[in-house]
C-alpha cells in the first residue's frame, strides 16, 4: 500500500488541495453519487443498515483510512479522513457515522495505542472491511460525564472478565470488535482501562436497538457484557490510561463528526439552491438569496475550523480545544442549515420523502454524539482559560 499523505499546508499558507487529497474527494463525491444519494431515502424510511454501501466503501479503500500500510491500511492524514467524511455524509449520514466511527473511534486507537500482536490480529481485518470497529464508552449513568462509567473489569488470572451495560453504541449490533471502557480500579479517571472485546467473546451481547429520529440506517444499539472473560492480551494501553485513550481518540472523531456536519450541510445547500431556482425563476427574492448565501458561508468558516484542526492533529500538536471549536460550530451551523432548507422549501420540505426532511433529522445528532455542544463549550472554555 502507498501512504495516502495529503496535505493542506505548504510553506506558508494554501488551502488548495494536493493532488492526492483532489483525487481522494473526486473519488468520494463519484461513490456518493452512485452508491448513496440513491439509496438513503430508502435505508431511512426502512430504518435499515447500508450494507451494499458499507462493501462498496470497502473496495474503495475508504475502511482502511487510519490504519498503517504495514497493516493493510492508508495511513491517511485527519484532513484526508475530512475530506473523504464530508463527502460521504453528503450522501447518507447513516453510511458517513459507519464509516467515521469504524476508522476514528476503532482502527485509530489500536493503530496509535495497540500490541504489535493486537495490530496484526485486528487491523488488516478492519482495512478489508471483513470486520467493522465500533467504541464502547457510555453508559446509563455516563453520558456526558464520562468518568462516571461502572463497567467493571476484574482481573482472573490471564484474564479480566467484564460486568455492565453500554449504552448508545454506533453499528453495536453489525461491529465485529469493540473498544471497550472498563474500570479497574475506583480512580475516577485513572481507574479506568481499554479493551478489545470481539462479539463473539460468550458474555457479550447486544441489548435493545434504538428507534431513532435521524441517522435511522445507522444501528444503536446497548451491549451488554455479562461475566464476559477477555484475555489480558487484549486491554489496549496501559492500565489506568483508558480514559486518557478514550479522549484522545474522541479529539479524533469529533473531526468526522464536524466533517458530517460539513456533507450534510452541503446536502442542504444543494437542495435549497435546486428548490430556490426551480420555484423563482429569476432567482431574485431575497428571503431565498439571505439564507441560501448565510449556509455558504458557514459551510466555508466551518469547513476552515475542521481542517485547522485536522491539520494539528496531523502534524502531532494537541488539537483538542480545537476539534471541540471544530465540532461545536459545524455541529450547530448544520442543523441551523437544516431549519434553513426546510423553511426555504416550505410545504415541500417537510413531508412526502423529501429529502431536507431527513437532512433535518439527520443533522440533530450532530450536536449530541461524541460530546453533546454544552461538552464542547466547556472544553473550549477549559482551553482558553487554561
Ligand atoms: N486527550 C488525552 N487526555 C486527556 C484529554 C484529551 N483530549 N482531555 C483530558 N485528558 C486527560 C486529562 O489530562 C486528565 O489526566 P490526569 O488524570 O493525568 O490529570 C484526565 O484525562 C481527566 O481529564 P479531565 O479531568 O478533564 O476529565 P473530566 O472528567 O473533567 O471530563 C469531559 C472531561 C471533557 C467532560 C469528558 O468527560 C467528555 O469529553 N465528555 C463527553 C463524552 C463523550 O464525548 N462521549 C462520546 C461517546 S462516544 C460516541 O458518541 C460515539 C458515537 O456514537 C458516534
Amino acid at each position: 500500500m502507498t501512504a495516502l499523505t495529503g496535505t493542506l499546508v505548504g510553506p506558508g499558507v494554501d488551502f488548495r488541495l494536493d493532488e492526492q487529497l483532489a483525487d481522494l474527494q473526486r473519488r468520494a463525491h463519484e461513490f456518493a453519487d452512485r452508491e448513496l444519494v440513491p439509496n438513503a431515502a430508502r435505508w431511512d424510511r426502512e430504518a435499515s443498515f447500508p450494507r451494499s454501501a458499507i462493501d462498496a466503501a470497502a473496495r474503495e479503500g475508504f475502511l482502511r483510512m487510519t490504519i498503517p500500510t504495514e497493516y493493510g491500511g492508508l495511513a491517511a492524514s485527519n484532513v484526508a479522513n475530512c475530506i473523504l467524511l464530508e463527502e460521504i455524509n453528503r450522501g447518507c449520514a447513516s453510511t458517513g457515522v459507519t464509516v467515521s466511527v469504524h476508522n476514528s473511534l476503532f482502527s485509530s486507537p489500536v493503530a496509535k495505542h495497540g500490541t504489535p500482536e493486537q495490530k496484526a490480529e485486528y487491523l488488516p481485518k478492519m482495512a478489508t472491511g471483513e470486520w467493522l470497529g465500533a467504541y464502547c464508552l457510555s453508559e446509563a449513568g455516563a453520558g456526558s460525564d464520562a468518568a462516571a462509567l461502572r463497567c467493571a473489569a476484574r482481573r482472573d488470572g490471564d484474564d479480566w472478565i467484564l460486568d455492565g451495560a453500554k449504552l448508545w453504541i454506533t453499528s453495536g449490533s453489525v461491529a465485529d470488535c469493540f473498544v471497550v471502557f472498563a474500570r479497574t480500579n475506583e480512580h475516577r479517571t485513572r481507574g479506568i482501562s481499554a479493551f478489545l472485546v470481539e462479539k463473539g467473546y460468550a458474555g457479550c451481547s447486544v441489548g435493545k436497538k434504538e428507534v431513532k429520529l435521524g441517522l435511522r440506517g445507522s444501528p444503536t444499539t446497548e451491549i451488554l457484557l455479562e461475566n464476559c472473560r477477555v484475555p489480558n492480551k487484549n486491554m489496549l494501553g496501559e492500565e489506568g490510561n483508558g480514559f486518557k485513550i478514550a479522549l484522545d481518540t474522541l479529539d479524533g472523531g469529533r473531526l468526522g463528526i464536524a466533517a458530517q456536519s460539513l456533507g450534510i450541510m452541503r446536502a442542504c445547500l444543494e437542495a435549497a439552491t435546486k428548490f430556490a431556482c426551480e420555484h423563482d425563476a429569476v432567482g431574485s427574492q431575497q428571503r431565498f438569496q439571505w439564507k441560501i448565501a448565510d449556509i455558504a458561508t458557514a459551510l466555508d468558516a466551518a469547513r476552515l475550523l475542521t481542517w485547522r484542526a485536522a491539520h494539528l492533529r496531523d502534524i502531532g500538536e494537541n488539537c483538542t480545544m480545537q476539534s471541540a471549536m471544530a465540532k461545536s460550530f459545524a455541529s450547530r451551523m448544520c442543523n441551523q442549515a437544516a431549519r434553513d432548507a426546510v423553511e426555504i422549501c416550505g410545504a415541500a420540505g417537510i413531508g412526502g420523502g423529501a429529502d431536507v426532511e431527513r437532512l433535518m433529522r439527520d443533522a440533530r445528532i450532530t450536536e449530541i454524539y461524541e460530546g453533546a455542544t454544552d461538552i464542547q463549550r466547556l472544553v473550549v472554555a477549559r482551553g482558553v482559560m487554561a
